[in-house]
């Protein structure tokens, strides 16, 4: 299991680190992210052998095991790798980015607290706060609001944007790339190479790659309005961010 979390950089689930609970986690360090160098990212593994052919496949030498001019260990632990590897200099963003990120977690976690303590669940509906597993460990980068269809979450956020008041900054029901209904390249196998890799390496008919996958997640996704905390921080009271939610629901 790779565990993706790109976006959730500093999450818990029951006081467990996001990125510790499969064989290995994978965290980004792009623009947009929790903790950003600009580029990059990180992989967390506890596996020893993981961690090899990690390394190997950022930095194709293979130089980075114990003793780098042994013959293979393990099957699988020796091969030609991508030389993707992150550069110094946004090695050392990281490391002090990640020095701020514990202040930066836990500010915004406690105007998330603040922003769901002061809700009144009535003056928002027909929208719904959507289910948070552990509100603890949230990262507190979002909350998310769910409308009863796509039309309704639509309607919602251009109201918001007609009175100028941008506190919703993400809707689900927008085209976005990040979901996979958008990527053709991977619908359709489309690979690079003559011989397909890496699509050849599968039976195609073994993978379900077709828009309606997941039906579930684009139906919530598109009824999904994200209000992202960190830009609301010093600039909106709690209570402001859901009275203008409220004008914007029901406004004629
Ligand atoms: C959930 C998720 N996974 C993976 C990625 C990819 O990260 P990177 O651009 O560092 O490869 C992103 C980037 O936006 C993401 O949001």
């Amino acid at each position: 299991v790779i565990e993706d979390v790109a976006q959730a950089c500093g999450g818990e689930y029951g006081g467990q680190w996001l990125g510790t609970f499969g064989n290995a986690g994978c965290f980004s360090f792009g623009q947009y992210k929790i903790l950003s160098s600009g580029e990059g990212g990180m992989v967390v593994t506890n596996d020893e052998m993981l961690a090899t052919r990690v390394r190997s496949y950022h930095d194709t030498a293979a130089c980075w095991r114990p003793q780098r001019y042994a013959v293979e260990r393990m099957p699988g632990e020796l091969f030609a790798g991508q030389n993707y590897r992150m550069s110094e200099l946004h090695g050392a963003i990281a490391s002090a980015q990640l020095v701020k990120l514990p202040k930066y977690l836990s500010r915004n976690r406690a105007f998330r607290s603040e922003l769901m303590a002061c809700l009144e669940p009535s003056a928002i509906a027909p929208l719904t706060v959507a289910p948070d597993n552990d509100a603890r460990g949230d990262a507190g980068e979002n909350v998310v609001l769910l409308a009863p269809s796509r039309q309704a979450a639509v309607d919602v956020q251009e109201r918001l944007a007609e009175s100028a008041k941008r506190i919703s900054y993400h809707l689900g029901a927008r085209r976005d790339w990040h979901v996979y209904q958008y990527w053709q390249h991977i619908l359709n196998g489309s690979a690079v190479n003559r011989v397909g890799y890496p699509f050849s390496s599968y039976p195609m008919e073994t993978l379900n790659y077709s828009v309606d996958a997941c039906p579930k997640t684009l139906d919530v996704l598109d009824r999904a309005i994200f209000v992202h905390i960190p830009s609301l921080v010093g600039r909106m009271s709690p209570a402001a961010v859901w009275q203008t939610f409220a004008e914007a629901i029901h406004a004629s």
